[in-house]
């Protein structure tokens, strides 16, 4: 399969590249790194990457930014980098990709653990994962025949706990390599409209 990972330097994206690697042709896509460049939060570059990479069998995104703060500091602007971001980016990768994916091709996107298992100064990230869990139903039942969606929501990785680990006090971090695993099941398996728990 050719498949694109729109953020494959970061820490989710090399597990996801890292499984699934071995076995497909994986053009890596990042907002500087990578084989392509796009940003995420912009359609008009979304429209330009699928234009540079042509039809893919599966598209991959593990970015999306969000802000962390105390909810009392929260605004509407710091609320709306997470659903700029995470939630309209990986949005606007799917929108983008309906008529430009190869027959039978999928989406997988990402969310993580907040929603379910929160963290203090973690409600943008919460409330962006949420949203990307009702995207992801709801697409699922109107995709042309044969296009699947799903999204991973991995716990803590093991490679992020230097970045983030004191921000997740008595998380299990996953190990990278079963967070990895979880994009395999979405891309070379049949599921669809799931939310695949990665802890
Ligand atoms: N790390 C974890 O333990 C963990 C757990 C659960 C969920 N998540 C979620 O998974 C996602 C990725 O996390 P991460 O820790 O892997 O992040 P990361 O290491 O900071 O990497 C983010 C990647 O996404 C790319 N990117 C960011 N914003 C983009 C945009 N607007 N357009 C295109 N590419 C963009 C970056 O590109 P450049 O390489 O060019 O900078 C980078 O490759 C986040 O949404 C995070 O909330 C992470």
């Amino acid at each position: 399969m050719k498949i694109i990972v729109v953020g494959a330097a970061g820490d989710i994206g090399r597990a996801a590249c890292a499984e699934l690697g071995a076995r497909h042709d994986i053009i890596k896509v990042g907002r500087k790194s990578g084989d392509v460049q796009v940003d995420l939060a912009n359609r008009a570059s979304v429209d330009a990457m699928y234009d540079t990479v042509g039809v893919v069998d599966a598209v991959i995104s593990t970015a999306g930014d969000v802000h962390f703060g105390p909810l009392s500091d929260f605004t509407e602007e710091t609320f709306m980098v997470g659903l700029r971001n995470k939630v309209m980016g990986q949005v606007n990768l799917v929108l983008a990709g309906i008529e430009r994916i190869a027959e039978g091709g999928s989406f997988t996107l990402t969310s993580g653990v907040l929603d379910r298992d929160p963290i203090r100064m973690g409600t943008g990230a919460a409330a962006a994962n949420g949203a990307l869990a009702g995207f992801v139903t709801g697409a699922a039942i109107e995709l042309p025949p044969g296009q699947r969606i799903n999204v991973v929501s991995p716990g803590l990785s093991d490679v992020s706990v230097p970045r983030y680990g004191a921000w997740f006090p008595g998380h299990d971090p996953v190990p990278s390599k079963r967070v990895g695993r979880a994009y395999a099941k979405s891309v070379e398996g049949a599921i669809t409209g799931q939310v695949i728990i990665v802890e």
